[in-house]
């Protein structure tokens, strides 16, 4: 019934013509190749030495190996039917030590990636940082924890957008800051392992310091880019009525939410979030709310889940017994991404928006050859229709990616949990269209022919 043509149909016609469908990965996560042709090592690739440090004690010195196999890897993309592709790029690749001469060798991957998704009519949607800081910027500087870091960034951004701007329009400064600071930074499970939360409010600082810089650095390059960030966002509720969980729940709106969009949107951090960290609170400069407040072309939106707040348990994924969760114990909520959209555009001036990262990972099995997840495919068209929601609200979505194209190393939880629309066989290093990327090309392929009138083959571009 959910392939059904009639099905598809409709829920593609819920999206305006020029709706961009897309698939996201990050460097990291996926191409492998950890010291080739003179790339430098990351925090990452540091942190992932550490015993412990991932769940399945694995690394992404190989990932999906996606660096030796990019060609098969951008047919796999075409044969999705998308439009757009996000994926990221390793700094270290490019700057091996995070500043200086660019690494050629290293670029010439992204010339080749960005040329052959051009060749297929795929647009490329690019972002500069997906947690892959060159580790040398760690172990000389103190990482994004010193000023310097976002001055480095803004010369990296600068260089590539030189080089690649010709032929990418969309650049993304970050992904997710949230967790680079807090998570990185504050909780200390992710690169580089920091528990600190005033290092963590500092790091935050001179990410969305080092965005605006970028952004300005990008623009220099060339006037006819369009510029963003990808921001992590969950609407936030309080488990109980309880008035202590009522405030933790504003704080963690506060810090998670709020944080990240005033200084983008509206130039300034939020007072109570501020008062709340007293003497965490970060170190600003007096020209820095200025320079966070670029105007900014597009807002990338991540969201994968809600967020329940209680004293008992502060800053962890919703979970309620009676909802459906992930195989990462994520809540299934695709109502909340409707409410946070129309929250978010009621509450500030919106750039257009994209939905950069939307996915699911669950236990995947294969049986004689295929691999049935009927409950990501649910879980994706959900969300779909809950953003069709969204825009028949009026809200300014331009596209939607899922979270990912291939099953990849998911962070501190290894080769464990598998979101991909293709399963990723580790050892032979196979690939294998999952049901839910049969439908999801289903879905592209009705929107083709609605809105370019039966010109549907998977691969093929809208007019500009
Ligand atoms: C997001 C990350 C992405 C992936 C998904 C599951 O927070 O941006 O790399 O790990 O979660």
């Amino acid at each position: 019934m959910t392939n059904n043509p009639d099905s598809l149909q409709a829920l593609s016609a819920r999206f305006p013509g020029h709706f961009l469908w897309g698939v996201a990965s990050s460097a990291f996560q996926i191409e492998g190749a950890a010291s080739a042709d003179g790339k430098g090592p990351s925090i990452w690739d540091e942190f992932c030495r550490q015993p412990g440090a991932t769940a399945d004690g694995s690394d992404g010195q190989v990932a999906c190996d996606h660096y030796n196999r990019l060609e098969s890897d951008l047919d796999l993309i075409a044969a999705l039917g998308v439009q757009a592709y996000r994926f990221s790029i390793s700094w270290p690749r490019i700057q091996p030590a995070g500043s200086g001469a660019i690494n050629s060798r290293g670029l010439a991957f992204y010339d080749r990636l960005v040329d052959g998704l051009l060749a297929r009519h795929i647009q490329p949607f690019a972002t500069l940082y997906h947690w892959d800081l060159p580790a040398a910027l760690q172990r000389e500087h103190n990482g994004w924890a010193d000023r310097d870091t976002a001055h480095r960034f803004a010369e990296y951004a600068g260089l590539v957008a030189r080089h690649l701007g010709d032929r990418v329009r969309s650049f993304a400064t970050h992904n997710e800051p949230w967790v680079t600071a807090t998570i990185g930074h504050e909780l200390g499970h992710f690169a580089p392992g920091v528990k600190n939360r005033a290092v963590a409010m500092q790091v935050s600082h001179h990410c969305l310091l080092s965005h605006g810089l970028a952004a300005q650095a990008i623009r220099a390059a060339r006037v006819d880019l369009d510029v963003g960030i990808v921001v992590n966002l969950s609407p936030v509720s309080a488990a109980t009525e309880a008035a202590a969980d009522e405030l933790q729940a504003a704080r963690e709106d506060g810090l998670l939410v709020r944080w990240y969009l005033d200084a983008l949107l509206r130039g300034g951090y939020p007072a109570d979030v501020l008062e709340y960290l007293a003497a965490d609170a970060p170190n600003v400069r007096a020209e820095d709310a200025r320079l966070i407040a670029q105007p900014l072309d597009f807002l990338g939106v991540n969201y994968y889940h809600p967020v329940v707040s209680t004293v008992n348990r502060p800053f962890s994924p919703a979970r309620t017994n009676a909802a459906a969760v992930t195989d990462m114990g994520w809540e299934v909520a695709p109502a909340k991404l409707t409410e946070l959209l129309l929250r978010i555009d009621r509450n500030y001036e919106l750039p257009p928006l994209f939905i950069t990262e939307n996915g699911a990972a669950y236990r995947d099995t294969v049986v004689d050859g295929k691999i049935n997840d009927e409950d990501r495919r649910a879980y994706i068209e959900s969300h779909v229709s809950a953003i069709a929601d969204a825009i028949e609200h009026d809200v300014d979505v331009r596209g939607y990616f899922v979270w990912s194209l291939l099953d990849n190393f998911e962070w501190a939880l290894g080769y464990s949990k598998r979101f991909g629309l293709y399963y990723v066989d580790y050892p032979t290093q196979a690939r294998t269209l999952k049901h839910s990327g049969c439908w999801y090309r289903n879905l592209t392929t009705a929107f083709h022919r609605l809105a370019y009138g039966g010109e549907a083959a998977a691969g093929s571009s809208k007019p500009a």
